[in-house]
């Protein structure tokens, strides 16, 4: 199973070409639903974008004079639209977008990209749903030091950092592979961003960006979720185009289920052959356990033997699946922001609704072990995030067909 770009990456560094002087073209592009409305915003706005072969876009941020903000109802299907403040901030001193959509996870604040745009020199409001925020001065570097470590806060002000007088520092930035992918785009655009992967992030600000070539890293939560799914299945499943490391949390825990996992360069092979073994994960930030992971990883761990403790500290709203699960066997109780799973020796097959993205893809590995047919509805939440999934799974010995 060959794993392609990363969602969390591409919907960073696609709205960053706006910040360069002349077209950029990005490879290893997911064909995924975000991706999707993300060029659909970029084309109403007036970005010249083409799409000339499979996961390879070309954008032209340069050939671009913004007149009016981005359309609400495009921006409104996606949570990373609010990227577009960052980059229009940064590039043209202004911009305003409504507020985001994306996954109903649990209350999902702004106040450290704000706070951010504000220490740059930015006015920001919120008001009827709309962002504003501009400069009249332009924006000059700052130290910014976030409350929470914050995915979205660190690529907002990376983006708006980028093109800002001086230096600008941010501290208890998000360490995850895709701000390091963001900073590698802007550094290979001819801008300076240094100690991405780590917390403390210093940019030092550039007087214009070139047009550039970049290929997305890959996307690790494909990869974890077809990994989950061959253990929980007692298959084998070998995940190309990895790298290893950034799966260090989920291999971990997988190989404490009792599975073989066997890193090869690139690669990784997954066997099981046995029942799972009952575990615990607490979700954190990179490099902890990925709460992208949380939910297939419970349905795991629903057939696993033993009892298993999942506590989920970034999203309050992320145990929805469960309700689903549920119906198909699972035996949970949630204390709180931890959910207390009963491992049971099967799951059976229903009529299940996903109500996320992940929810879905836990909704997929339960029933691809649950006994008789699972029925899935709301899958185009799976769509936002995963990539030709009946064709992937099948490919991988599944028995599952898409119902339009
Ligand atoms: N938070 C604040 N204030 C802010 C921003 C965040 O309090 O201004 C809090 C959130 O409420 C949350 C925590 O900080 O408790 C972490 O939120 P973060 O900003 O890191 O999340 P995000 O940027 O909104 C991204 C991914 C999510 C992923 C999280 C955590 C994108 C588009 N989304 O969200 O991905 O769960 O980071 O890793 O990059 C998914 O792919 O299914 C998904 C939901």
């Amino acid at each position: 199973m060959t794993i392609g770009g990363r969602k969390n990456s591409a919907v960073a560094v696609i709205p960053a070409t706006l910040l360069c002087q002349e077209p950029c073209t990005l490879e290893n592009i997911p064909d995924i639903e975000d991706v999707h409305v993300y060029s659909a915003i970029l084309r109403a706005m007036g970005v010249p974008i083409s799409h000339t072969s499979e996961g390879r876009y070309t954008i032209d941020g340069g050939a671009f004079i913004p007149d009016g903000p981005p359309p609400h109802d495009l921006v409104q299907k996606i949570r990373a639209s609010y990227y577009l403040l960052g980059a229009l901030l940064g590039r043209y001193g202004r911009a305003e977008v409504a507020l985001p959509g994306g996954c109903d996870i649990g209350q999902r604040p702004i106040d450290q990209h704000l706070k951010g745009f504000r220490a740059l020199g930015a006015e920001c409001e919120v008001e009827g749903g709309t962002v504003r925020v501009h400069t009249s001065t332009g924006l000059k570097g700052a130290n910014i030091y976030l409350d929470v470590v914050s995915v979205g806060a660190t690529v907002n002000i990376m983006l708006a950092a980028a093109l800002a007088e001086g230096t600008t520092v941010i501290e208890n930035a998000a360490k995850e592979p895709h701000i390091v992918d963001l900073a590698n785009f802007i550094n290979a655009a001819g801008g300076r961003v240094m100690g991405a992967g780590t917390d403390v992030i210093r940019i030092v600000g550039a007087e214009a960006l070139s047009g550039c070539n970049h290929a997305i890293i890959f996307d690790e939560i494909q990869a974890a979720t077809y990994m989950i799914a061959a253990v929980a299945t007692r298959g084998n499943v070998l995940v190309e185009n990895v790298i290893p490391k950034h799966l260090d949390p989920i291999s971990a825990k997988l190989q404490e289920t009792g599975a073989l996992v066997f890193e090869n360069g690139d690669s990784i092979r997954v066997l099981m052959d046995e029942r799972p073994k009952a575990l615990n994960i607490k979700t954190l930030p990179y490099p902890g356990f990925p709460t992208d992971a949380q939910q297939p990883m419970s349905a795991l761990l629903s057939i696993a033997e033993g009892t298993s403790y999942v506590s989920e500290t970034i999203w309050e709203g992320r145990f929805k699946h469960f309700e689903e699960l549920k119906r198909m066997g699972t035996d949970v109780r949630i204390e709180g922001r931890t959910a207390i799973i009963e491992g049971v020796d099967k799951l059976y097959g229903a009529s299940v609704r996903a109500t996320d993205l992940r929810a879905g893809a836990a909704l997929i590995v339960a029933g691809l072990v649950a006994e008789g047919d699972t029925d899935i509805t709301g899958i185009e939440h799976i769509d936002r995030g995963y990539e030709h999934t009946t064709e992937n799974l099948r490919a991988l010995g599944a028995k599952l067909r898409r119902v339009e």
